[in-house]
């Protein structure tokens, strides 16, 4: 019997659904931007509406539909330089589908590792070691605003070390890697012969001043398997929509159970499809006007969390996330503990940040800042008094 995956993101709305008939709830912990003011672009909903008006209601091509594909494959050849063709690209139903497609296509519970960075976006944890992999994780110094540590992935290599993720820009630190270092990681994987995987589900949500560059265009000859979706960039979570691409995949067998899998499960939705084919192509100005309020809303997370007693954090340059550092003195056993006794006294959600990691994510919780200022000076001001609270 397997284990329950443990989501330090959703596990404690329990405590949050008992309390929520005396306490007014502040879920800061899910990245759900259609939470708050922020909505699907009307081109979006429009194409919608017309896909299901016409006839959509049938099964799809397993690995996606010819549209959706062309779509995707014109964006990252422009945005990414990427070197692939059409059949190397697997439409599925969200980066998290397409989690599972990996994990259980290709780790052999006897030897392999997969090297994860810590933090990390719990799902590369738990589902992973739910297929039986075993975690290797490499630093994200905290000291150097987030940056992968160069020596941490090369001393975490292993002669079973199967795949290197990288997410950036980063959840749930919100950093985005300079081109040098990305061009660092492609290195080391090229030494060590590894499949990089890279998760850019952030790739348009960029508001520090720093440029983003995609991993397919440093890559040069190893093995990369690009991630990435529509639920955030184009404002539809629950569309569950997203993609995967395979470049310079020799791996044959891999990429090959891969697709067997998606057969396995038909399709992705056709209607959901046919409408995200015109994401790349319709108006952009949603994304240029969600940058401006993240940055706005970065800044002041960034101010308040740093004036509170006890906590010190980083300012995010792109996704959605802060990831503040607390010292629970004596007060707290653990960071889990601190957001649980928060969620009971303020109504605030944040998952507690060693679900992210235990070793770097320690003393650590993480923040969304996509509620409107308003809404966080009003939960920051709890949680500041609740921290001068003397016990
Ligand atoms: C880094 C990262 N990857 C993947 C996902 C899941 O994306 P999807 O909605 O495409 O399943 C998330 C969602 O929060 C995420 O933060």
């Amino acid at each position: 019997m397997k284990k329950p995956i443990k989501s330090p993101i959703r596990d404690l709305l329990k405590i949050a659904k008992q309390i929520s008939s005396e306490k007014k709830i502040y879920p800061f912990n899910i990245g759900d931007p259609n939470k708050f003011d922020f909505d699907t672009p009307d081109y979006l909903k429009q194409a919608l509406i017309d896909a299901v008006k016409g006839k959509a209601g049938h099964y799809s091509n397993s690995e996606g539909d010819d549209e959706i594909i062309e779509a995707i494959l014109k964006r990252e050849l422009r945005k990414n330089e990427a070197k692939i063709s059409k059949d190397d690209i697997l439409v599925t139903q969200g980066i998290s589908e397409a989690l599972f497609f990996l994990f259980a296509s290709s780790i052999d519970s006897k030897k392999d590792e997969i090297l994860i960075p810590e933090p990390s976006y719990p799902p590369y944890i738990g589902v992973s070691s739910f297929f039986g992999a075993k975690i290797k994780t490499y630093k994200l110094d905290e000291e150097k605003e987030w940056e992968p540590d160069i020596d941490s992935i090369r001393d975490s290599i292993t002669k079973n070390t199967k795949f290197l993720v990288v997410i950036n820009p980063n959840n749930p630190t919100g950093a985005v890697y300079h081109k040098t270092m990305l061009k660092e990681i492609a290195d080391i994987a090229a030494e060590y012969k590894l499949t990089i995987i890279s998760d850019e589900i952030y790739d348009e949500l960029i508001f520090g001043n720093v440029s983003y560059v995609g991993m397919a265009s440093i890559v040069r000859d190893n093995p990369l398997i690009v991630l990435n979706g529509f639920s955030k960039s184009y404002l539809i979570p629950g569309w569950r929509l997203g993609y995967m691409y395979f470049q310079n995949f020799d791996d044959y067998n891999l990429k090959e159970t891969i697709f067997s899998l998606a057969r396995a499960r038909l399709s992705a939705s056709t209607p959901i499809m046919k409408a995200c084919a015109k994401a790349y192509s319709g108006p952009q100005d949603h994304i240029k006007e969600m940058n401006k309020k993240l940055k706005e809303r970065a800044e002041f997370a960034f101010k308040r969390f740093n004036e509170i007693e006890n906590i010190s954090t980083v300012k995010p340059k792109g996704a959605f996330y802060i990831f503040p550092k607390v010292n629970l003195g004596k007060r707290w056993k653990t960071d889990e503990e601190f957001c649980i006794d928060l969620l009971r006294n303020t109504g605030i959600i944040f998952p507690y940040g060693s679900g992210f990691g235990s070793k770097y994510g320690k003393n650590h919780f993480r923040s969304i800042i996509l509620p409107p200022i308003e809404i966080m000076n009003e939960a920051f001001d709890k949680l500041e008094a609740f921290m001068k609270r003397k016990v």
